[in-house]
């Protein structure tokens, strides 16, 4: 039987740390307010025009392949997962197959856009393509360069303070070894999409799908329209919006619920997990995930003190430090979760 193990997995987060004491130099927020509501300490900024979504997304694959002993020249298949790609379009997978140099093969490459979850989803795909023998190599990568598109006044500092810049990358590998990926779940809810997004550049005009009119739209004095007008800029519907209370209380339900359904679908519970990476989107949502499933301290996974929520990045990037810490041994059970934007949700569940 084929199964997909990760053979390798690596991240990289930009030198530049900003604290919350950085932040409040630009807005009316505070350390305390800010590690009280959320965990977070400080977090890591890429160098504007030098570091990207794909700059980093590439110095993490690269740590992945060494340690998965492979060249990037022998990678079938690219999954990147991201909510701020370099560019609106292409995505960030064919920029990294350029980084990496894998011009020969032409090998296929995906982008996904399932923002905190992203990581999870790519790797369920990344699965489905390797036990079905379609693929032996796969580069999953999860990027985030947040500062870039963030409002950095008091107006935005409901969202800005969360955030932070990073990238993780794993080699999907295929297996006969008793190992791997076990099981995974993937789940999402539409119903309040605009709840955590954002709206513009975007072909609906940038504006709330119930919002039409606010802004004098559809405009029909022109024919097509423009992805962002002056408008929209002014009214910052060019940053990521987010109903905190709403995300919050969401999550808390979704989170332990996907994991407990995840685990019995192969006999198991919340006490055979040996680790559960949570996607790192605030410290009390995973302290509450924690406590729902009864799990002890050395079984959660946290580091969003370090670097805030890098969205799907936050995962890999995660895993690569419980790895490199020792966390993540050889036949463990370990639990990858995420919820975020869309809503989507799922879950991996992996023996080491
Ligand atoms: N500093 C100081 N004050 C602030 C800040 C800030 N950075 N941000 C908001 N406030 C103020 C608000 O203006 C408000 O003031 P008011 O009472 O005078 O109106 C007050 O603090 C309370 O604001 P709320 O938004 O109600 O604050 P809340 O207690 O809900 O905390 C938070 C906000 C931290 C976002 C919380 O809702 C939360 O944790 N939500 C979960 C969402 C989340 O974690 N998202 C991560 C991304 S999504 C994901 O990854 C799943």
């Amino acid at each position: 039987m084929i199964r997909a193990k990760i053979a390798g997995i690596g991240h990289y987060v930009p030198n530049n740390v900003v604290s919350n004491d950085d932040l409040s130099k630009h807005m009316e927020t505070s350390d305390e307010w800010i590690q009280e509501r959320t965990g977070i300490k400080e977090r890591r900024f890429g160098t504007k025009h030098e570091e990207s979504t794909t700059t980093m997304g590439y110095e993490a694959s690269k740590v992945a392949l060494e340690r998965a002993g492979i060249t990037a020249e022998e990678v079938d298949f690219i999954i990147f997962a991201t909510l701020s790609p370099d560019y609106y379009f292409p995505g960030c997978g064919v920029l990294l197959q350029r980084a990496l140099g894998i011009t020969k093969t032409e090998i296929g490459a995906l982008d996904v856009r399932n923002q905190c979850s992203g990581f999870v989803y790519a790797l369920s795909v990344a699965d489905q393509y390797i036990r079905s023998g379609m693929y032996k190599n796969i580069l999953v990568v999860g990027a985030e360069m947040h500062s870039m598109g963030l409002e950095f006044t008091t107006r935005g500092r409901g969202v800005s303070v969360i955030f932070g810049d990073g990238a993780g990358a794993a080699v999907v590998q295929a297996t006969e070894e008793d190992k791997g990926i076990l099981v995974s779940e993937l789940h999402s809810d539409g119903t309040n999409a605009e709840i955590l997004s954002l709206l513009s550049p975007g072909s609906h005009g940038g504006v709330h799908h119930d919002d039409k009119e606010q802004f004098g739209f559809p405009d029909k004095s022109t024919l097509g329209g423009t992805f962002i007008t002056d408008k929209m800029l002014e009214n910052g519907h060019h940053f990521p919006y987010m109903d905190g209370k709403s995300v919050f209380k969401k999550a808390v339900v979704k989170f332990p619920e996907v994991i407990k359904s995840t685990l019995d679908k192969i006999g198991k519970t919340a006490e055979d997990i040996d680790l559960l990476i949570p996607h790192q989107a605030n410290l009390r949502i995973s302290q509450f995930i924690q406590k729902v499933l009864g799990l002890k301290d050395e079984q959660v996974f946290n580091n969003i003190h370090k670097y805030g929520n890098t969205t799907a990045a936050s995962i890999p990037i995660a895993l690569s430090e419980a790895w490199e810490e020792g966390k993540v041994k050889e036949g463990d059970t370990i639990c990858l979760a995420a919820f975020g934007s869309g809503f989507t949700w799922g879950s991996v569940i992996i023996k080491w």
